[in-house]
């Protein structure tokens, strides 16, 4: 049935590099949505401001809950990143995610 507006919206993530999906339902935000379905999303300050749960959007649209360039560089932008905890999905989605990244302060050293 139709009718609910976005908010019961559900739109599928494609983890491609593991292989993973979930579903992110309404508006929720990316990472809250990963970590609902139990997946091992990195992440640190929740707020967009360390860039941990940054991710490479492949496919698909998302909508910025934040401006992503106040955490991520040019080249991470250029590259397609968006962040997770400030991101809510306009479509189905596919991203690369490296599981094992640290916040960008720390990369840029
Ligand atoms: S968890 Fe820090 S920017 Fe998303």
């Amino acid at each position: 049935m139709f009718g609910f507006g976005d908010k019961n919206k559900v739109h599928k993530v494609t983890i491609a590099n593991t292989g993973e999906t979930f579903e992110v339902t309404g508006k929720i935000n990316l990472l809250q949505a990963a970590q609902n379905a139990g997946i091992d999303w990195p992440c640190d300050c929740k707020v967009g401001s360390c860039g941990t749960c940054r991710a490479v959007l492949k496919e698909g649209k998302v909508k910025e809950l934040a401006d992503f360039a106040y955490t991520l560089d040019g080249d991470m932008l250029k590259e397609g990143y968006i962040l997770a905890c400030q991101s809510s999905l306009k479509s189905d989605i596919t991203v690369e995610l490296d599981k094992s990244q640290k916040a960008v302060e720390a990369t840029k050293m």
